[in-house]
């Protein structure tokens, strides 16, 4: 069986691959201003319950250090989307298993994309970024990182891409790897380890905010009550669960803005602003 392909983002990756396509320089910092990042570590783990900022702050530190936003999570999403699409059943681990290995899944920059997205994510050159954010996705995703092929799959990749861009590569000075055991399991080794932690009332409230501007329809007693449960099975799981490295800084979101908390971050990887 072939292994699943994952194809990491680059400046020149376009929306559909082997398309050329112009770098990503919308959201890099102005050059006047660009901060030092000559001794900042190559690599940054963030880690952290849903919605409790991961996304939003890794991928405005990346822009700020010109390197590149990797959201781990996005791979599992796109597991439970397909097993959903194709029928597989979602509690069969081994049909599961298979199924992660062999998907073509490519995470790539935004690009031109005007809605709000931090990453393009495609299935075999389908656009699915908003598809993998769809409820049903969310209420069955964590079923499926719990499984032991899916994990063993996808954090393979994701070792792989951590290693390609830690010394810099296709014009990115570093990476920025965002998910649930990244500073634990991943990248263990990463010189720099971030756990955002928030209440999950707020994390909820947040996520309900972000579903409504997408016009979706939920209540906000199930938005926060899928997180809750998403929560439970993600810090039980065998496998890789929900914690901070012993490690890492854990940095509290609630109350603080985006800016703040990217600050702290680029302070904490010795860039000066
Ligand atoms: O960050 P997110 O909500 O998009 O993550 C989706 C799911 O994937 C969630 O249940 C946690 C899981 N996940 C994981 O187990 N390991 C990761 N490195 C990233 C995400």
């Amino acid at each position: 069986m072939n292994p699943a392909t994952i194809t990491a983002p680059t400046p020149n990756a376009a929306h559909a691959p082997g398309v050329a396509h112009a770098p990503d320089v919308a959201h890099a910092p102005d050059v006047a201003h660009a901060p030092d990042v000559a001794h900042a570590p190559g690599v940054i783990a963030i880690d952290g319950p849903a919605a409790s900022g991961k996304s939003t702050v890794g991928f405005a530190v990346a822009a700020l250090l010109n390197y590149l936003f990797f959201d781990t999570g996005a791979m599992y999403r796109v597991v439970a989307w397909a097993a959903l699409e194709k029928g597989v059943d979602l509690h069969n681990a081994e049909a599961v298993g298979l199924l992660a290995e062999t998907l073509v899944i490519s995470i790539l920059p935004a690009g031109d994309a005007q809605d709000g997205r931090h990453l393009t994510v495609l299935v075999a050159g389908r656009d699915v970024t908003w598809a993998i954010r769809a409820p049903e996705v969310d209420q069955n995703v964590s079923t499926v990182a719990a499984m032991p092929r899916v994990r063993a799959t996808l954090s393979q990749h994701q070792r792989q891409i951590g290693a390609q861009y830690a010394h810099g590569h296709a014009g990115m000075d570093g990476i920025v790897m965002v998910g649930r055991d990244i500073g634990t399991v991943v990248l263990p080794d990463a010189p720099l380890k971030i756990y955002l932690d928030a209440p999950a009332t707020e994390r909820a409230h947040r996520r309900f905010l972000e579903l409504q501007k997408r016009s979706k329809d939920a209540s906000f007693e199930q938005v926060l009550a899928d997180m809750q449960a998403r929560d439970r099975v993600d810090s039980q799981r065998a496998i890789a669960p929900l914690r901070p490295a012993h490690d890492a800084h854990i940095i509290g979101t609630a109350g603080l803005g985006v800016q703040e908390i990217v600050a702290r971050i680029v302070a904490l990887a010795g860039v000066s602003q």
